[in-house]
């Protein structure tokens, strides 16, 4: 891909680089994005049907199997170039902040340290009535697994829909949107808040928005550069454009 000249310049001096990631850059690794249908035993299902408490506590058991099976899917899959470019990043720019909403953990798998997880970890477990997180839990036993301590239904720590953001992540992702140069959303629709807010955010600072997107979402129309393309190919491509004596791409 060919980047514009004035682009590359400008990362070419930026010190402050925010990127928020969505399902999209974790597409190419293999895991289904959220707007890709469901397919097998769980096509019946919305994930808007199963990632809610409410969809818990009707049926802990179907709930707890989705996403064991999603655990289970997310720890054979590998990290895509397009996550080791964000690490390569974040190693590069001065203050880099990178926020996700994915709960596959690939950004860590590749590298990039202080990942902010707004939607949590799907790799985690805590108990659905006390919180305290469970070290260990059994996988696929019959039951739901509860807790060593209060004895209530194991969970998984993703923030399920009508669930608050953890605060400090939210926070910092906030801070990151506002005091950045240029804002990255990758591979999200842009469709669920707060996080599709942090890109106006970020612009309403003053921050050079760059999109990266195999379609136009509703943040295109405002963003200063569209990258139309998937992730895991234009990202490694601008690194090694930006860097191209990097050994790690
Ligand atoms: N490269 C770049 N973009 C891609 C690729 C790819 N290889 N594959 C898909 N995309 C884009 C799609 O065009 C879409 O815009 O990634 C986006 C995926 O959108 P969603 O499936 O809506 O995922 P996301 O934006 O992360 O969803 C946000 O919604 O369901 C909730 O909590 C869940 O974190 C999730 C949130």
């Amino acid at each position: 891909m060919q980047f514009p000249t004035e682009l590359i310049a400008r990362l070419q001096k930026a010190e402050r680089v925010t990127a928020l990631t969505g399902a999209g850059v974790s597409q190419e690794s293999g895991l289904r994005t959220f707007r890709d249908s469901q397919t097998g035993l769980w096509a019946q299902y919305r994930p808007e049907d199963l990632a809610t408490p409410e969809a818990f506590l009707r049926n802990p058991k179907l709930v707890w199997d989705w996403y064991a099976e999603r655990r289970q899917r997310a720890d054979t899959v590998q990290p895509n170039a397009g996550h080791y470019a964000l690490a390569e990043m974040g190693r590069r720019f001065p203050k880099f902040t990178l926020i996700t909403q994915n709960v596959d953990g690939l950004h860590q798998r590749a590298g990039s340290k202080d990942v902010i997880e707004l939607h949590g970890n799907i790799l985690r477990v805590k108990c659905f009535d006390c919180g305290r997180p469970a070290e260990t839990w059994a996988e696929s036993a019959p039951e739901v697994p509860r807790c060593a301590v209060c004895g209530g239904l194991l969970r998984p720590d993703v923030v399920w829909f009508g669930e608050a953001l953890p605060r400090l992540a939210l926070e910092t992702a906030v801070e990151a949107a506002r005091t950045c140069q240029f804002f990255f959303s990758i591979g999200t629709s842009g469709l669920v808040q707060p996080a599709a807010s942090l890109a106006f955010a970020a612009r309403n600072r003053g921050a050079v928005i760059v999109e990266i997107n195999l379609e136009p979402t509703p943040l295109t129309e405002r963003a200063d550069y569209f990258l139309q393309g998937k992730s895991g190919e234009i990202l490694p491509e601008l690194a090694r454009t930006l860097w191209p004596e990097s050994k790690r791409l």
